[in-house]
This record gives structure tokens, sequence and C-alpha cells, in this order.
């Protein structure tokens, strides 16, 4: 499948707001987001480990205080960025889906796969 672009590379910052993109997840419509931790990004499914629910409570807002961390916004769980691995809070050791992404010429792509696909036809 092809890649699909979700945003220029400026719109992610280090540590700071993630950006939202459509998806087609499991047969159901969802959101993945994409954020920048250690210079790289990293892009997961927008669905908690804990309770299948996003973890934005406002939109784009994945990293908690330190920007070190992912939180979950419902019930505090905290993931690791770079590898969506739940490190505390009510779902420990489990972990986000990722979404493999690739930043080129300034842009970011991610990849669908059987499971995870763009919206539409
Ligand atoms: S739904 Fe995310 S920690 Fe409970």
């Amino acid at each position: 499948m092809e890649e699909v672009l979700i945003c220029d590379s400026a719109a992610v910052e280090e540590g700071g707001k993630g950006v939202r993109f459509p998806v087609v997840a499991f047969g159901d419509a969802a959101t993945g987001f994409v954020v920048r931790y250690g210079g790289q990004p990293y892009a997961y499914l927008n669905r908690c480990a804990h309770v299948p629910i996003e973890l934005d409570w406002f939109q784009g807002e994945f990293f908690e205080s330190s920007g070190l961390y992912l939180m979950c916004s419902t019930h505090g769980a905290i993931y690791q960025p770079d590898s969506g691995r739940c490190m505390g809070g009510p779902c420990t050791g489990g972990r986000l889906r990722p979404i493999p992404v690739r930043e080129v010429d300034n842009k970011i792509y991610w990849q669908p796969d059987e499971h995870i696909r763009p919206p539409g036809p």
C-alpha cells in the first residue's frame, strides 16, 4: 500500500503537540497520531491500551508536562514515546499500536497495512 502524507515536519515539534490523522483501524473509523521524540517522528493508533479510547483530551496534546512520556488523559497511563510501551498506570506492560512513519523532504508519511489503512474507498 502507498504511503500517506500526514503533515509537514515543522508541524510536529520535539516533545510538543502531536498531529492527528484519520485512519480505519481493524474496520472502525479511528485516528492515528504522530509526535516527535529524540528528533524522530513516532506514530501510533490513538487508542489507549487500558480502555480503547483516544489518549488526548485536548486535540494533539499527547505528552505529559515533562515532555518525556505520552500520557492518556483518562486515567493517566504513561507510555514511552519511542516504543509505545506503557510504563505506568492501569495498563503497565501494555503498548500502543505503532504505525510506521517516514520523514522525507520535510514531510511525514505513514505506511498503511492490512489492519490500519486510510479512510475512503
Ligand atoms: S483509558 Fe487510558 S489509562 Fe484508562
